[in-house]
């Protein structure tokens, strides 16, 4: 497998419209996407960067895995995307590595995508994303 492209960096927020407002006003971030995720119970906007994102993060609803997130740690980075050709083969080859996974297959993200997380317990302490555009 190989990794081929930073996908997006996650970065959970209380408050979407303040922080894309706050990276379009500091830092001149253009929101490229904007998407509820139902299933996953947060609203993301994505602000392109180059050929990568910084997406970031809100809950939808209390219970949430970003609520819970926010609850425990505050807001801050949430998670790294790696983009990858084949989720299903990363996902095997990294639990074959040692990984434990989130997600034992593959199952939709964002934008159409294909994706599988990893568990930050054995990936020094980053949950990661593997994203098949
Ligand atoms: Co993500």
């Amino acid at each position: 497998m190989e990794l081929t492209e930073l996908d997006h960096v996650a970065i959970a927020v209380r408050d979407l419209e303040a922080a894309v407002s706050w990276y379009r006003d500091a830092l001149g971030a253009q929101v490229a996407h904007r998407e509820l995720v139902e299933a996953d119970g947060v609203e993301e906007a994505l602000l392109a960067v180059a050929e990568s994102y910084v997406q970031l993060l809100t809950p939808t609803r209390a219970g949430s895995p970003v609520a819970r997130f926010l609850e425990r740690r505050g807001e801050g980075l949430h998670h790294v995307g790696y983009r990858v050709d084949d989720c299903a083969s990363a996902l095997a080859a990294a639990i074959a590595a040692g990984a434990r996974p989130i997600d034992d297959t593959p199952r939709p993200g964002s934008r159409g995508s294909t994706v599988a997380f990893l568990h930050p317990s054995t990936a020094f302490g980053t949950l990661i994303e593997l994203v098949q555009p």
